[in-house]
């Protein structure tokens, strides 16, 4: 049995991919789930906000092991093979596989073998470097016998996300309440869509697969609107605006049905609306902790002690819904097998 994969998407920019994933390590970590964390993008943000600057200069000029997603899957680029990762104890339920900057590079082997995976020639490399990210981040998680693995990609539709959503069991969009973070969604449901049944035919195009493989389900539950884009002298009409718009747009691009919802309040596959934290989030990026795990001590006091108390139950909440749609989803396809 693999270990589900879930991956926060939206090839927008900014709109709170990695906050999400760094605040939701921590929360289903605290939940009692354990967690291994898979930094998949190039700019590394993830890790930059798991360790600090001398940790990750360590990680990147250490000449020995798999020391960053990078490294383990670097033999690929040549004639050798996988290697697994080392991964980081950030907390007793919490790992990270490390990003690097130079995952940039593998790009264009991901985009090579695309096509390659579907020619009649050898299978084995094509399919080994496509579903490399999957592997690596199963090695992972089997060997800290981890509960669930979540990943932070960049923003785009490249092949390293085309093959960072292959490899993921379960998808949920963070969206900014505005014109571009919108446009994203339109395509994003089409991208999916496609990525999905193109690598069903691959999976098919292999007769007999000589390693396990992901099935690349990709199943969306649902979208987060975050709010910390708004910029503040907007008026809130143009906010209302763009907001509800939202349940629309995720169920004609993502779901491919009409929403019965006017505004994400009403709509089941609203997630959550997670706060502008504000001054809390350098606070709380400062003393490397998720928001909710401020203290006095690192300067949230007065009206701040009570958003920190307030951001506990919104990532509570946000976390255990989360949960709550992976097991139904889950109970679906195991009653539709
Ligand atoms: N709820 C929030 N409240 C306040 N600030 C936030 C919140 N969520 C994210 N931010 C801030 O917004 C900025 C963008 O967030 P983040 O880096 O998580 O986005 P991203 O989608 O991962 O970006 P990229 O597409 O570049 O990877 C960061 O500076 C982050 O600190
Ligand atoms: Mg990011």
């Amino acid at each position: 049995m693999s270990v589900p994969v879930l991956t926060f998407f939206n090839n927008k920019g900014g709109v709170g991919k990695t906050s999400l994933v760094y605040h939701l390590s921590w929360m289903f970590s605290a939940l009692g789930r354990k967690v291994v964390a898979v930094d998949l993008d190039a700019q590394a943000n993830l890790t930059a906000a798991f360790l600090d600057e001398d940790q990750i200069d360590d990680l990147w000029e250490r000449q020995t092991g798999a020391t960053t997603i990078f490294r383990a899957i670097e033999p690929l680029t040549q004639v050798g093979d996988l290697k697994a990762p080392k991964l980081i104890k950030v907390a007793q339920h919490l790992h990270l596989v490390p990003g690097d900057v130079a995952l940039a590079g593998f790009e264009e082997t991901l985009s090579n073998m695309w096509p390659e995976s579907m020619g009649d020639k050898s299978l084995y490399r094509p399919f080994r470097i496509l579903t490399a990210f999957w592997q690596v981040a199963q090695m992972a998680a089997k060997r800290v016998q981890a509960d669930i693995i979540l990943v932070d990609v960049g923003p785009n539709l490249g092949a390293i996300n085309r093959s960072a959503l292959i490899a993921s069991d379960f998808v949920v969009i963070p969206l900014g309440a505005d014109l571009f973070s919108l446009q994203g969604l339109r395509n994003l449901g089409p991208t999916l869509r496609s990525w999905r049944s193109l690598w069903k035919k691959r999976v098919e195009n292999w007769k007999e697969p000589e390693f396990d493989l992901p099935k690349g389900l990709m199943k969306p539950l649902g979208y987060v609107v975050q709010q910390h884009g708004v910029r503040l002298s907007r008026p809130v009409k143009a906010y209302d605006k763009w907001v509800n718009r939202m349940p629309g747009i995720y169920h004609e691009s993502v779901l491919h049905d009409a929403s019965p919802a006017s505004s994400p309040a009403d709509d089941p596959h609203c997630l959550a609306t997670l706060k502008h934290y504000r001054s809390l989030f350098p606070m709380a990026q400062e003393a490397r902790k998720p928001v909710f795990s401020l203290t006095p001590a690192d300067g949230a006091i007065g009206s701040h002690a009570q958003a920190v108390k307030d951001a506990y139950s919104d990532f509570k909440s946000l976390a255990e819904k989360i949960i709550e749609e992976m097991d139904k989803a889950t109970s679906t396809r195991s009653r539709n097998d």
